[in-house]
């Protein structure tokens, strides 16, 4: 491995979903919160000038593990797309959350830059709509062979809109590979600059079985890029404060 500029060899996972509100910015910095715990520093790139996961790492508490950020003012998707990727040789996996409504060129860019996409999306039809028209215009833009997978967002269980959309992402040519329930423990975790994997266990334990499988999911599509000896520096425990009990508390 060299440290070339554009490093081929990162993991880079990329957040995407034209609808705004669907938990593009969720995704990212649970994902960052867990590959924080797990190990290398991770680095979670802002696309959006918005700049939600600045603060959000703004808010994490010192003793927290440590999650490198590029803010949208730092990186620029035109011209520059290189530049997040010059990071240290122990770098981890890059997170990328990305604004709604991203230009085709920008997208292109993005798609580019992916070892893989996820594309989290609420279950309305409206979304799906917009979404299945999204991954029609991806699937043209993208090598035929980068993963790309749905994340049905803020579901609820045994619900007519759950069993729609599940019917509906089956005919799709891309994987679903997770259906996270909707539940303020995103929104209690991000409040306190976390990810659910550092909430109390007791807590999280049925959004932990929905995020792990999102988890495989990576790692199966991401392990070929990843050097030799990244698997053996993998904790096999990622929760560390969730494990722990330790970490805010919060009711549902
Ligand atoms: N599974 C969930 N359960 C409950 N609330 C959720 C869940 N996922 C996301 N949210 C909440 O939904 C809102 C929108 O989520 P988020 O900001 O992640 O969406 P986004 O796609 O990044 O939006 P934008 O397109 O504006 O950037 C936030 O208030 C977030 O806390
Ligand atoms: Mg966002």
């Amino acid at each position: 491995m060299t440290n070339a500029p554009y490093r081929d060899d990162l993991n880079k996972i990329v957040v995407l979903n034209p609808k705004g509100g669907c938990g593009k910015t969720t995704l990212a910095t649970n994902l960052a919160s867990y590959f924080a715990l797990r190990g290398p520093t991770p680095t979670l790139v802002d696309c959006d000038p918005k700049g939600f996961t600045k603060c959000w790492l703004e808010k994490r508490p010192p003793d927290s593990c440590r999650i490198k950020g590029i803010s949208s003012d730092d990186y620029v998707v035109h011209g520059n797309r290189n530049w997040p990727f010059r990071t240290p040789r122990e770098a981890g996996a890059v997170i990328i959350d990305t604004p709604a409504a991203l230009g085709r060129s920008e997208i292109s860019e993005l798609t580019h830059i992916a070892n893989c996409i996820l594309i989290p999306v609420l279950p309305s039809s409206f979304d799906v709509q917009v979404m299945t028209k999204f991954i029609a215009d991806l699937l043209l833009l993208t090598d035929f062979d980068l993963p790309m997978a749905v994340v049905a967002n803020r579901t609820q269980q045994n619900t007519k809109s759950l069993e729609m959309l599940m019917r509906i992402l089956a005919g799709l040519e891309i994987p679903t590979i997770a259906a996270l329930r909707n539940t303020q423990n995103y929104v209690h975790a991000a409040a306190h600059g976390l990810g659910i994997y550092e909430m109390p266990l007791f807590r999280v334990k049925r959004d932990l079985e929905q995020m792990d499988q999102l988890i495989v999911w990576l790692d199966e599509q991401l392990v070929r890029t990843f050097e030799p000896t990244f698997m053996s520096r993998v904790n096999p425990l990622p929760r560390l404060f969730a494990a722990s009990g330790s970490g805010p508390s919060h009711q549902d």
